[in-house]
């Protein structure tokens, strides 16, 4: 069976001390987690020392965010390269907020997510509409030119590296959060398309999240919803007990399909 994830997103939360403090306590509390795959997305600056942590642990971790480029004057920036020396398995990719707050495209998540693949690291992509393309019933339309561009030309012997997260933008940080029909009929349609443009088997194994304001209080609904593979959480991984808590969900929903 495929192992679920639960990733978190930290974004621009939590200093050094803040982060290893953080990651000590969840080190004890996931002691027992043995289906889930746990990811961490410090931010760059607590990276390495997250890594040192985590790499005597089954927790992998993350980045938020790469510069398509390999190295070079691009102040600022962060490669391919600097996460993986800094013990990075996994990339967030295509985050709404680096869509809508930084003007990424599609064409340079595209070349982010060639990157990644080409330095080994394994892409988290997140795709998702806005409330207004929602009311316009352009949701289908908007994931699939997402999907679409970001998976031009990726060969199928790399999508076992590749996981998919379904973020509808209104969802994320308002405490909004979709329901689980909304949820199932986009993963289903992201599903659809992975089917598509490769195999059945291919979709079946792709691992699709759903982030926009999981809490413990809803986890365990999301879990148990067709299609639904994991999460990416956001607000809710900047404690260890809401964060601890929604881990459990998915390690319980996994252990009853064991069964
Ligand atoms: P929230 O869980 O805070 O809604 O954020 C979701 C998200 O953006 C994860 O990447």
């Amino acid at each position: 069976m495929k192992r679920y994830i639960a990733a978190a997103n930290w974004k621009m939360n939590k200093n050094v001390p803040e982060s290893l403090e953080f990651t000590r306590q969840l080190t004890k509390y996931l002691l027992n987690i043995r289906r889930t795959d746990v990811i961490l997305c410090p931010p760059f600056t607590s990276l390495f020392n997250i890594g040192e942590i985590l790499n005597k642990t089954d927790i992998y971790l993350g980045a938020q965010n790469l510069h398509q480029a390999d190295s070079g004057a691009f102040t600022g920036e962060i490669s391919a390269d600097m996460l993986k020396s800094a013990h990075c398995k996994y990339v967030i990719l295509g985050h709404s907020e680096r869509r809508h707050i930084f003007k990424e495209t599609d064409a340079v998540i595209h070349e982010k997510l060639l990157k990644a693949l080409e330095y080994g690291l394994k892409p988290i992509l997140c795709l998702g509409e806005t409330l207004e393309q929602r009311e316009q019933n352009k949701t289908l339309e908007v994931l699939k030119k997402q999907y679409d561009s970001a998976f031009n030309n990726v060969p199928e012997s790399a999508l076992n590296n590749c996981v998919i997260a379904y973020e509808p933008v209104w969802a994320i940080g308002t405490g909004v959060v979709a329901t689980p029909d909304q949820a199932a009929e986009a993963h289903r349609e992201i599903r659809k398309l992975v089917a598509t443009q490769y195999t059945d088997s291919a979709a079946n194994n792709m691992r699709i999240l759903y982030g926009g304001s999981v809490k413990p209080g809803n986890a365990d609904e999301l879990i148990a919803t067709d299609d639904i593979d994991g999460f990416l959480i956001g607000g809710a991984s900047l404690e260890v007990d809401s964060f601890g808590a929604i881990v459990q969900s998915v390690e319980n929903f996994m252990e009853k399909q064991e069964k």
